[in-house]
């Protein structure tokens, strides 16, 4: 639930909404998948509600379908958790954690009264600023005190989640690692990309959401980025604005298209260079927890030589 949101006044939110959106952004995405060639799909999922939802009243409803599930954890990004989550989540039990990229949003988190931090660092996948974990951990901790941290951004194996709890993190919350999981349900052709990039291979952008976000570097951020193009919109309406476009680029991605394939990208962070190969998330969290406490057992040998 971010806390700036492009609000609308109109009673009809998405139709408001909308209707924001310049038309010569339109002009410019649909010139952009004609330049690539991207098949028109017959039939595309309206995602604006999805897109619309996350505002100050779509987040009341958002919190309803979170507790009509049995949650332990509910975690909000972007900015800090309407008071309505904290009180609530408080009288249910359920702890609160907020993802956090700056140590002065620490300070308004822990106001607010969240349980547990989650330090991000700029490496992550997704939403993410621009402070790196290495940095950013072991000042969150201890602007945190008595409560948990968990260090996020750039883990994906054992040794990075020894340094994050030698950095005073509790534990680590990971992201882009699940992409490498055979149960993720990302299609092949991002799969496919994923495997073969490098740790250079990721920029934060603005042109897939409106706020800057870790993601394949592919050539619609050239596009975005060519002079002449516009400027991104604020969230949601850049979600809004594409949302056509990346059903229109997965699918025809997926079936092998030339365009789309170069068009074609996913968030994810810098750990994508480490992906060697799809395997069970179950494996990936067993591994990591051996290697982590390898690594942890070498450093006590090490500082005893
Ligand atoms: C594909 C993808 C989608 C994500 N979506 C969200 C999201 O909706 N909300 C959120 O709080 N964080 C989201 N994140 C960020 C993760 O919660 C996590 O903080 C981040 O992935 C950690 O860094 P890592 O990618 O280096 O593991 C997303 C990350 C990825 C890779």
């Amino acid at each position: 639930m971010p806390g700036k949101f492009a609000g609308s006044d109109s009673d009809d939110l998405i139709a408001g909404l909308r209707a924001q959106i310049p038309a010569e952004h339109f002009a410019f995405v649909d010139d952009l998948l004609a330049r690539y060639d991207v098949p028109v799909l017959e039939h595309v999922e309206d995602r604006d509600e999805i897109a619309a939802a996350i505002n100050p009243r779509g987040a009341m409803a958002l919190l309803e379908v979170a507790f009509q599930h049995r949650i332990a954890l509910i975690a909000n990004a972007l900015g800090t958790p309407p008071p309505e989550l904290v009180t609530r989540s408080k009288a249910a039990g359920v702890v609160v954690a907020s993802l956090v990229g700056q140590a002065k949003h620490a300070h308004r988190q822990l106001e607010a009264g969240v349980d547990l931090l989650i330090a991000q660092g700029t490496e992550a996948g997704g939403h993410t600023g621009s402070i790196a974990t290495m940095v950013l951990t072991p000042e969150i901790v201890d602007i945190a005190g008595a409560r948990p941290v968990l260090a996020a951004g750039g883990i994906a194996d054992g040794r990075q989640m020894a340094a994050a709890l030698a950095l005073g993190a509790a534990g680590v919350w990971c992201g882009s690692v699940w992409l490498s999981s055979a149960e993720d349900v990302a299609v092949q052709a991002v799969k496919s990309k994923f495997l073969a990039a490098g740790s250079g291979d990721t920029l934060r952008s603005r042109s897939r959401t409106g706020k800057p976000a870790r993601q394949l570097r592919t050539a619609w951020h050239d596009e975005w980025e060519a002079a002449g193009s516009p400027a991104t919109l604020p969230m949601p309406l850049q979600s809004m604005l594409v949302n056509e476009a990346w059903q229109r680029i997965d699918a025809a991605a997926q079936a092998g298209h030339e365009g789309a394939l170069e068009l074609e990208s996913f968030f994810v962070g810098q750990v994508v260079g480490s992906f060697e190969g799809i395997r069970p998330a179950g494996e990936i969290t067993r591994q990591m927890a051996a290697d982590c406490a390898r690594t942890i057992a070498g450093l006590a040998e090490k500082a005893r030589a």
